[in-house]
């Protein structure tokens, strides 16, 4: 995708509020994981240099989501010009994850770690893993970031 000044007028016609800059799909999972280069923000926050450049041309707030868990991460997203961080996946293990980085904590919750060679199969799997917290979140019990890939899957997980 071109993000030269060719795509202003383009974006700036969308009659939307807000911009989120996310993206992969099932065969490329660039949102769970596989970021273009090494650098720590840019492996940690897949969209961010994307986001920079769209940000230049649009009128609307942008809004960048992929990968954010550890505060630094998330205090460089905001400084880096976007308007808004996203968290997805951090927020289903630890819902209060805003409030504990207010009080000064550091974490930086995580799923166990998927290894599989297969990418589309991995990436099908964490969002298995990141809908059982949802799920679990929904029925008042708390999250299991440990939970195993086969009880993820599995629709009475919890
Ligand atoms: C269970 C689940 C469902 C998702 N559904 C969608 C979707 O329907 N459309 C979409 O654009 N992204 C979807 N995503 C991707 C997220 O919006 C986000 O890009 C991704 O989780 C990376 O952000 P994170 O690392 O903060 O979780 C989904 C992710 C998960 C885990």
């Amino acid at each position: 995708m071109h993000t030269d000044k060719s795509l202003r007028p383009l974006i700036n016609e969308l009659n939307v509020d807000l911009l989120e800059l996310s993206g992969g799909s099932y065969e490329a999972p660039a949102m769970q994981g596989e970021a273009r280069d090494g650098r720590t923000l840019a492996r940690e926050a897949y969209f961010v240099e994307f986001a920079r450049d769209i940000r230049a041309v649009a009128k609307m707030p942008v809004m960048v989501t992929g990968g954010i868990r550890r505060r630094p991460v998330a205090e460089q997203v905001a400084k880096s010009g976007v308007d808004m961080v996203g968290i997805g996946t951090a927020l289903a293990i630890a819902p209060n994850l805003p409030r504990d980085w207010r009080l000064g904590k550091d974490n930086a919750p995580e799923l166990l770690p998927i290894t599989w060679k297969n990418k589309p199969l991995t990436s099908l799997a964490n969002m298995a893993a990141v809908k059982f917290q949802l799920r679990k979140l929904s029925l008042g019990k708390a999250p299991d970031p440990k939970v195993a890939t086969a009880s993820a899957d599995s629709a009475t997980g919890c």
